[in-house]
C-alpha cells in the first residue's frame, strides 16, 4: 500500500446505526436488530484487536435515546446487561473495558456490571474498548465545565490556567487519545452528539452499510481509506 500517508489509526470510534432498518427488512422487531448489532460489535472487537487498533469506542446508547419507546429502551438496557459479562471475560483478547456516559439513569444491575468490568480489566494491556451508554458529547463538555468551575471556585485553579489540554483531561475520555477515525454506518451523514470535542481532527467515514452487515472487510476498507487521507491539522502543506 504505497499510497499510504498515515499509520494505522490509534483510536477508531463507531456510530452503530441502522439496526432498526436491518430488522425491518427482515420483518423482525427493531430489538432483533439491536441483538444482531451486539453480535457484530463483539466480532468487530476481535477484528480491531487483530488489526492492531489500540482504542475503539462504540456509541451504544445516547442521552437522546431515552426518547425511544419504553419497550426499545428496556430491550437495549437488557442487551447491554447480557453482553457485558462476555465482553469482560474476553481474557484472550486482553481487552481493557471502559464506559463513558452518565450512570444516574442506569439500573443498579447494569452499573454494577459496568463497574465490575472496569475493575476486572483495568490492568490489561491490550486494546481499550470504550462503550458509551447514556452518553452525549455536550453533556460530557458540560460535566467538564462544571469540574473546572468547581476547581476555580475552590481556589485550586485560576481561569487563565485552564488550557485545552487541561480541559481535555476533565472529559470522561480523560485517559483515551483523540479519535483518529470516526465510522458511521447506516447512511446518515451526521455526528449525533458523539465525542464532539474528541473528533476535532478526526477523519470521518460514512457508509450506507447497516451496522448489522458491517464486517471485517468493511472495517479494512475504512481503515485503508483513512491511511491514504492527508491529515493536515490546519497546516497548509
Ligand atoms: C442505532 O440504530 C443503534 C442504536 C441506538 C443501538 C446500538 C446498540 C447496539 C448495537 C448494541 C450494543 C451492545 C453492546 C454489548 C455494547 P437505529 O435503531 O437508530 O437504527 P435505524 O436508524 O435503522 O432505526
Amino acid at each position: 500500500m504505497s499510497n499510504n500517508v498515515n499509520a494505522l489509526p490509534r483510536h477508531v470510534a463507531f456510530i452503530m446505526d441502522g439496526n432498526g432498518r436491518w430488522a425491518k427488512k427482515r420483518g423482525l422487531p427493531r430489538t432483533a436488530g439491536h441483538r444482531e448489532g451486539a453480535k457484530v460489535l463483539r466480532r468487530l472487537i476481535r477484528d480491531l484487536s487483530d488489526i492492531g487498533i489500540e482504542y475503539a469506542t462504540f456509541y451504544a446508547f445516547s442521552t437522546e435515546n431515552w426518547k425511544r419507546s419504553d419497550e426499545e429502551v428496556s430491550a437495549l438496557m437488557k442487551l447491554l446487561e447480557e453482553n457485558l459479562d462476555d465482553l469482560v471475560n474476553y481474557e484472550n483478547e486482553n481487552i481493557r473495558l471502559r464506559f463513558i456516559g452518565g450512570r444516574e439513569r442506569l439500573s443498579p444491575l447494569l452499573c454494577e456490571k459496568m463497574q465490575k468490568g472496569e475493575d476486572k480489566s483495568r490492568d490489561r494491556t491490550g486494546m481499550t474498548v470504550t462503550i458509551a451508554i447514556n452518553y452525549g458529547g455536550r453533556d460530557d463538555i458540560v460535566r467538564a465545565a462544571k469540574k473546572s468551575a468547581e476547581l476555580i471556585s475552590e481556589g485550586y485553579l485560576k481561569p487563565d490556567d485552564l488550557t485545552e489540554d487541561l480541559f481535555t483531561s476533565m472529559l470522561q475520555t480523560e485517559d483515551i487519545p483523540p479519535v483518529d477515525l470516526m465510522i458511521r454506518t447506516g447512511g446518515e451523514i451526521r455526528i449525533s452528539n458523539f465525542l464532539i470535542w474528541q473528533i476535532s481532527y478526526a477523519e470521518l467515514y460514512f457508509t450506507d452499510t447497516l451496522w448489522c452487515d458491517f464486517g471485517k472487510k468493511d472495517l479494512e476498507k475504512a481503515i485503508d481509506e483513512y491511511m491514504t487521507r492527508n491529515r493536515r491539522y490546519g497546516d497548509a502543506r
